[in-house]
């Protein structure tokens, strides 16, 4: 059989979409941060490995914020941050949640150098095993992208008195897709 190029084009495309036909986006995943970077206001130039990742403020200072980057693969599903077992938590164990103008470079963003802060999207209070408990939800849940997208985001204290530690591998915030 001899095709003319239109009819080959238009069988190739019959073809091409046919091996589209079994749907390989997943529906469950759990995402955990690709870089975590911890930032210290009293060390505005140094950029700290989250070794564990930590966010603390004493009497109203010292203040130290985790950053983190997500690769969220395509998913089609909702998408949910959340936080889970922490290290240690002690005092108000809560944390606010931004979204970030970037994401953070791992042995590079300091306290003065970080994305810019964006959008309040909710706030944790930390539970010493198992789920934060959700104390302010601004856009916890989402539909999830579906192209590969990076989100940043930055963890910070609430009150005068806060200490949260977690192994950003093990648990702290993640996101799921279900
Ligand atoms: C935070 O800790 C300091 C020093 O221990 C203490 O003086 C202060 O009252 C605490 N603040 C709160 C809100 O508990």
């Amino acid at each position: 059989m001899k095709l003319t190029p239109i009819a080959a084009i238009s069988i190739l495309a019959t073809l091409a979409s046919g091996l589209e036909l079994p749907d390989l986006t997943p529906r469950w995943l759990v995402i955990r941060p690709e870089v975590g970077v911890v930032i210290k206001e009293d060390w505005p130039t140094t950029s700290f490995p989250a070794a564990p990742a930590e966010v603390s403020r004493s009497n109203g200072q010292h203040n130290v914020k985790t950053l983190l980057c997500f690769v969220v693969p395509p998913c089609s599903g909702k998408c949910t941050i959340s936080f889970t077992d922490p290290l240690t938590a002690t005092g108000s164990r809560r944390l606010q949640l931004f979204t970030l103008g970037g994401c953070p470079a791992a042995c590079k963003t300091t306290w003065i150098s970080k994305p810019y802060t964006d959008l309040h999207k909710g706030t944790f209070q930390v539970s010493n095993t198992g789920p934060a408990a959700v104390v302010e939800d601004f856009g916890l849940t989402f539909n999830c992208p579906n192209i590969v997208t990076k989100y940043g985001f930055e963890l910070m204290p609430v009150w005068d008195n806060d200490s949260v530690t977690w192994d950003i591998a093990k648990g702290g915030l993640i996101i799921t897709c279900n």
